[in-house]
C-alpha cells in the first residue's frame, strides 16, 4: 500500500491566514509553509482513496501526479473516507463538486448525519455530481469499493475515538453514533497496515486497538501542550476541550506512542502553534528522541507486512 501525506496541518495550516506566531512568521519568510490535513493511499498506485477532504484539496492533487486526470474529465480518486465531521476534514468534498459520477464517501454515521443538516454538505453537492453517502459502521473490516463496485483492494475497519461532535454542533449533546473513528486499513494483497488517528482526545484502548502493531501509524499532532493556544495569546479551549491529546507533558502521547508496537509512528494534524514545527525546538528533539518523525507535507510511504 502506497501512503501519501497530502496536507500535514491541522485546521487553518502554515501559515493560517490571520496568525502572526513564530511559525506562521517563519513560514511565510521561507515560503515553506503546510497544507491541511489529508492522506492518500493506494493499493495498485492507479485508483486512490482519499482520507479527509482538506480545503487544500486542489494544490495537494495538483503537487501529486499519481492523482492527475487521465483522461478529459477523470480522476484517480475513487472514493473518500471521513474520520470526522470538522471543516478542516470535509470542507475539500465542494471541491470536488465537478466529478463526473457520484463519490463514494464513507463516514461514521454520526458524520453523516452532520453532513446531511448542521454542516449541510451533501444536501448542497446533491445539485453538482453529489455524493454517494457509504455507512462506516463500527468494527469491520469492509473492503472499500468505487462508485462501479470495484473493490480497491485494501479494507477499513473504524474504531470509534475519544472526542465531542465539532464546535458547530455542540448542541447535539446525545449523538447516536460516533462523530470520530480511527481507521485501520489493510492492504488485502501484502498486508501492509496503515493506522489513522488524525483526532484523538486520549490514548486510550480505543487507540491502542487501532494503532496496534501498525506497520505505519500517522497520529494526532495537533498540540505539544493542553494550554498551548492560551500561551500563545489566542483564547481558546485547551488542547483536551478540544479533543486532542496534547503530545507533550504527563499522560501526553509522547508517552504511550513508542509503546504501541507500531513499526513507524509520524505525527498528523499538527497546529501552526506546535513548537515540533520548529526544527531547534526542545519539544521536536524530545519528538526524535522516541523515534517518532514530525509529518511533512509530500511524505510517501510503501507499506508491507515484512516485519
Ligand atoms: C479540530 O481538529 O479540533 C478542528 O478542526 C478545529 C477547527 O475547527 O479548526
Ligand atoms: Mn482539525
Ligand atoms: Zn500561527
Amino acid at each position: 500500500m502506497r501512503v501519501i501525506i497530502l496536507g500535514s496541518a491541522a485546521g487553518g495550516g502554515v501559515p493560517q491566514w490571520n496568525c502572526g506566531c513564530p511559525n506562521c512568521l517563519d513560514a511565510r519568510h521561507d515560503a515553506r509553509g503546510r497544507m491541511q490535513s489529508s492522506v492518500a493511499v493506494s493499493a495498485d498506485g492507479e485508483r486512490w482513496i482519499l482520507l479527509n477532504a482538506s480545503p487544500d484539496l486542489r494544490m495537494q492533487f495538483a503537487a501529486h501526479h499519481e492523482l492527475w486526470p487521465r483522461g478529459l474529465r477523470s480522476s484517480p480518486i475513487g472514493a473518500v473516507v471521513l474520520t470526522d465531521g470538522e471543516i478542516d476534514h470535509t470542507l475539500g468534498l465542494l471541491l470536488l463538486r465537478e466529478s463526473a459520477d457520484r463519490l463514494p464517501v464513507y463516514a461514521p454515521r454520526g458524520v453523516s448525519t452532520l453532513l446531511g443538516a448542521e454542516w449541510p454538505l451533501y444536501r448542497v453537492l446533491s445539485a453538482y455530481a453529489g455524493v454517494e453517502p457509504r455507512a462506516l459502521e463500527e468494527g469491520g473490516p469492509i473492503a472499500l469499493t468505487d462508485h462501479a463496485g470495484t473493490p480497491f483492494g485494501i479494507c477499513c475497519s473504524a474504531t470509534a475515538v475519544a472526542r465531542r461532535p465539532p464546535r458547530y454542533a455542540r448542541e447535539v449533546t446525545a449523538p447516536a453514533a460516533a462523530f470520530d473513528v480511527g481507521l485501520r486499513l489493510t492492504d488485502e494483497r501484502t498486508g501492509g497496515t496503515l493506522a489513522y488517528v488524525p483526532t484523538a482526545g486520549a490514548m486510550d484502548d480505543a487507540v491502542r486497538r487501532v494503532a496496534g502493531g501498525a506497520d505505519l501509524l500517522l497520529f494526532d499532532g495537533t498540540f505539544w501542550s493542553d494550554d498551548e493556544l492560551k500561551a500563545a495569546g489566542v483564547d481558546a479551549p485547551t488542547a483536551r476541550e478540544m479533543g486532542h491529546v496534547p503530545v507533550g507533558g504527563a499522560g501526553g502521547s509522547l508517552e504511550l506512542l513508542p509503546r504501541l508496537d507500531a513499526k513507524r509512528v509520524v505525527f498528523v494534524h499538527i497546529n501552526n502553534t506546535n513548537p515540533i514545527l520548529c526544527r531547534s525546538s526542545a519539544q521536536r528533539a524530545q519528538v526524535e528522541s522516541a523515534g517518532i518523525v514530525v509529518g511533512e507535507d509530500a511524505m510517501e510511504f510503501e507499506l508491507w507486512a515484512c516485519r
